[in-house]
Parts: structure tokens; C-alpha cells; sequence
């Protein structure tokens, strides 16, 4: 199904999916506030990350004369409710969602890299937002450590969160 999607609907999707992430990340900092304090500034900085994400794919569908999903609030309030429910189980929870669904966003830009010319401007651009979210992987996998007991419960839930978000912002 992916292959077939033109790249105005990939940077739509891409660009929802972002501002989900903004509110999750908001929705852990949320529960950060109150429970774990010392993690703030690394949530922090993810939110800050995904929210100038959304802002570089909005402008790349201004260039291509394109919309953005409809409803787009959506995606945010969506995933604010998602990161305080997934925030409430701890700090390893976060760690093991955002490890999740990390890995699954760098493997959707790899396949949205696939079909672009490596020289474009728009593949560099892929590949910077790539790296961050590589990053962020990292930060999920250090929180989560190891052993968690919850660990599989909550990468199913964050599996079909991102797929959910994914598939309903092809659509919309
Ligand atoms: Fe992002
Ligand atoms: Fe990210």
C-alpha cells in the first residue's frame, strides 16, 4: 500500500504522525512533572524535536501547494492522551513506548527514502529529521533498561498506536 502512496500523501501522513508525537511526548512530560522530575528536560527535548518535525514536513506540503490532514488537531490530542495513559505505568513504560515507536518511524522514513532521488532536497531533509528520531530510539531504549516486566503489553499498544495514527492519516 505504501508504494503506491504519491509523496503528497507521505508528507501528509509524515506530518500528522509528527504532531501525535509532539502530544505524546507532552502527554509523558505531563505525568514527568509529577513523578519524575529528573526526565523532564530529555522529554523536553523530544516534544521540542517532533514539534519542529511537523513544522518541516507543513512547510514541505506548502511548497507542493498540498493540505494537511483534516482534523490534524486530532493527532495531537490523540497522542497527549496516549503518552499520560502510557505515562501513568512509570518511567520504563515510557521508555519502552518510545523505543517502539521509534524504531517503527525510522523504518517508515526508510521507506519513504527508498523512492526519493538521494540528491533531492527533500531526502536530506528526511535523513536530518532520521537521525533525531534515531536518537530519540536510543533515549526510549536507556529508559526502558532491561527486563521490564510490562514490556510486551505496552509495545503492543504503542505498535498499534503508531499503525492507528499511520492508517487513519492516509485517509484523512
Ligand atoms: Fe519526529
Ligand atoms: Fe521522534
Amino acid at each position: 500500500m505504501q508504494s503506491i502512496m504519491n509523496i503528497k500523501t507521505e508528507l501528509k501522513v509524515m506530518h500528522a504522525c509528527e504532531l501525535g508525537a509532539v502530544g505524546v511526548y507532552r502527554g509523558h512530560k505531563c505525568v514527568a512533572r509529577y513523578f519524575f522530575r529528573s526526565n523532564l528536560a530529555e522529554l523536553d527535548s523530544m516534544r521540542f524535536h517532533e514539534k519542529s518535525h511537523a513544522e518541516i514536513f507543513k512547510n514541505e506540503l506548502s511548497k507542493r501547494d498540498s493540505r494537511t490532514c483534516y482534523a490534524v488537531q486530532l493527532f495531537f490530542w490523540g497522542g497527549l492522551f496516549y503518552g499520560v495513559f502510557i505515562g501513568l505505568f512509570g518511567l520504563k513504560s515510557i521508555g519502552t513506548s518510545t523505543s517502539t515507536i521509534e524504531s517503527i518511524v525510522v523504518h517508515e522514513l526508510d521507506k519513504v527514502l527508498e523512492k526519493l532521488d538521494v540528491r533531492s532536497s527533500l531526502y536530506t531533509t528526511i535523513k536530518e529529521v532520521q537521525l533525531e528520531e534515531l536518537e530519540h530510539n536510543d533515549s526510549g531504549k536507556e529508559l526502558a533498561g532491561e527486563n521490564f516486566w510490562l514490556s510486551g503489553f505496552i509495545s503492543r499498544i504503542a505498535k498499534v498506536g503508531a499503525y492507528s495514527a499511520k492508517n487513519l492519516a492516509s485517509i484523512l
